[in-house]
């Protein structure tokens, strides 16, 4: 798989390291990504071993919330002390790891206020923004043209994940159409989500639709923020100069406060059933058996 379009990256020897993440749950204890300290410190390790070098750290907040000054004073209040004790925490790895900060904002009401930067990506015009998983709302497009008209730059957090939406994603061409920009899930290209979500991703790259990638990496024991195994997918496909774009350029472009670059189509990056067998095998340690 090659891209259609040229790309010429600046900076070749570190072409898909010097990540920066900007969607992940790791202030501790107040959603359902890290549940404590040390389980935060162990996922920043995580990502420092993938070569990722920025994380905007994104907790869930309810747009509904903004509406109510107290009851949003109130939980960021609760995030901030989580955050204060992450940052001063002993043992994490100075200069290894910046930790930055954000919110993943849960788009319950249409027009949720943005005023506060603590709501944005490190304090950017640009906000990461999420539907409910199970049900988009009606006037999607609508939402977000407003959020744009109001000088805010939406992200929509997994486009490849929302149930309901058509098969075609002609609503996702609609969000792009009024200016919001699409970060898609790595662990949606490894089939973390399953096959519909994979196959949606791939339909996204394809298009050249997706701007960035992240982890969403909820940050618990065990767990892996995917960023590893998605750069090998993309090495396998001959692209890494894409995965370079979309996992260190445009994020970081972003945490700029600067447009992201456009990403060139790639072309077919859906695997065949044969590339999926095969894939299959390796990760048993085998290779398949020539019959
Ligand atoms: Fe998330």
């Amino acid at each position: 798989m090659r891209t259609k379009g040229a790309v010429t990256p600046t900076n070749l020897p570190h072409l898909d390291r010097d990540l920066t993440d900007l969607h992940s749950h790791l202030v501790p204890g107040v959603d359902d990504g890290s549940a404590t300290l040390e389980e935060a410190q162990e996922a920043l390790a995580r990502f420092r071993e993938a070569g990722v070098v920025r994380v905007v750290a994104t907790p869930h907040l309810e747009g509904s919330l903004t509406h109510d000054p107290s009851a949003l004073a109130a939980r960021l209040a609760e995030v901030d002390a989580a955050w204060a004790r992450l940052r001063e925490a002993p043992g994490l790895p100075p200069g290894e790891v910046t930790l930055l900060r954000g919110h993943e904002v849960l788009l319950d009401v249409p027009d949720p206020c943005l005023e506060d930067p603590r709501l944005r990506l490190a304090g950017t015009p640009f906000v990461l923004v999420e539907w409910p998983l199970v049900h988009v709302p009606p006037e999607t497009t609508r939402v977000l043209s407003r959020l744009v008209e109001e000088g805010w730059r939406p992200v929509v957090a997994h486009p490849e994940r929302y149930r309901g939406l058509d098969p075609d994603l002609t609503l996702v061409g609609e969000w792009r159409g009024v200016g919001a920009y699409l970060q898609g899930n790595y662990g949606s290209l490894l089939g973390l989500y399953g096959r519909e979500a994979r196959r949606r991703a791939c339909l996204l790259l394809e298009r050249g639709w997706l701007d960035l990638l992240a982890s969403d990496f909820h940050g618990r024991p065990g767990l892996s923020p995917q960023v590893d195994e998605a750069r090998g997918l993309f090495r396998e496909w001959g692209a890494l100069e894409a995965f370079s774009l979309l996992g260190r350029v445009n994020p970081g472009r972003i945490l700029e406060g600067e447009a992201p670059l456009p990403v060139p189509p790639l072309s077919s990056p859906t695997p065949s059933w044969w590339e999926r067998l095969a894939r299959k095998w390796k990760r048993r340690g085998k290779e398949p058996e020539c019959t």
